[in-house]
């Protein structure tokens, strides 16, 4: 009886070594590093030394697993590095690119006037909302791949629309196009222009650069009706609309809501497409805002006949 539970014993304190010996393994390689060469050592059992080469397996893994961490980090850090260097220079290039677009527009561009003679029909709020529409048009105009020679005309030095646009814009007296009070026909003959309006009996039929084409800088909350064409028959100048019935047709909305009155900007934006691309679909369907009520019809299905 006493020998079999000093066996049992035995085993049990074999087994509570070899779980101490696994446990701490490297704290034991390095005891065993510092012992002397021929210290005896303890004989592994079949178990433990399993065990033991399946932990050293694994601490292995774990290190090459560290080691290629480390070097992922080091390769992303570089790569993160060269990004931003790149990213630097290709900005740089871009900006390079777009004064050098702008400065050929200047001198060789299509001709594009927006009158601010009507400013002064404005409410504060209005005023301020063309501010913003000029700066996203001057926006578009330096994004496009052939921008337009652009004129601010009549635009009074001590005006609230100059003031609003400057406070508004960013760099607004640095942008790269003309600001003038002088009037579209003190600068163009008045048989070069055409006056851009919703309400014009005429469809614009092409862009095309022999042509200095006037947008009315105006925001009309409460529309005021026929504007642009009264000043186009003021300067006795031809009028021509967006060619919207001609290639678009009304879309269903819950409000029944159908405009053809555009924002200054967009009309512009319509404008750039249309010289880029040569076709009115591509320039209405591109840029004609869906929120207005109309989109590009397919043929036959047309605006006029809707
Ligand atoms: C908000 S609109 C001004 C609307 C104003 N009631 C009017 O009589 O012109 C601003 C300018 O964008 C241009 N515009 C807007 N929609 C147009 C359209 N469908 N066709 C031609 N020009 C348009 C015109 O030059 C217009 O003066």
């Amino acid at each position: 009886m006493t020998e079999i539970v000093s066996e049992s014993s035995e085993e049990q304190t074999r087994g509570v070594w070899e779980m101490m010996e696994l446990l701490n393994i490297d704290v034991l390689e390095e005891e065993r590093a510092e012992e002397p060469e021929d210290a005896p050592q303890a004989p592994l059992s079949k178990n433990a030394s399993r065990k033991q080469r399946h932990w050293e397996r694994t601490l292995a893994a774990r290190k090459s697993k560290r080691r290629e961490e480390k070097r992922r980090r080091r390769l992303n850090r570089h790569s993160e590095e060269e990004d931003t260097a790149h990213h630097q220079l290709s900005k740089r290039a871009v900006k390079a690119a777009t004064r050098e677009r702008l400065a050929e527009a200047r001198v060789s561009g299509l001709k594009v006037c927006v009158d601010l003679s009507m400013s002064h029909r404005m409410s504060d709020k209005e005023t301020s909302r063309l501010a913003a529409q000029l700066r996203r048009l001057y926006g578009s105009n330096r994004r496009a791949s052939k921008p337009f020679r652009l004129f601010l005309t009549s635009l009074r030095e001590d005006s609230r629309l100059l003031a609003e646009c400057v406070r508004m814009n960013d760099g607004f007296l640095n942008y790269s196009l003309e600001r003038t009070e002088q009037s579209c026909l003190d600068i163009f003959p008045a048989e070069s222009v055409v006056y851009l309006s919703p309400d014009a009996q005429e469809a614009l039929e092409r862009v095309d650069g022999d042509t200095v084409y006037v947008l009315g800088g105006l925001v009309d909350e409460s529309v005021q009706k026929a504007l642009s064409l009264s000043r186009a028959e003021e300067l006795g100048v031809r009028a021509a609309r967006l060619p919207i019935d001609e290639h678009m047709r009304k879309t269903p909305n819950g409000k029944n809501f159908h405009s053809k009155i555009l924002a200054v900007n967009q009309v512009f934006d319509i404008m750039l497409a249309a010289y880029d691309t040569g076709s009115w679909t591509l320039a209405l369907d591109k840029c004609f805002p869906r929120s207005k009520g109309y989109a590009v019809a397919p043929q036959g299905h047309l605006a006029s006949s809707a």
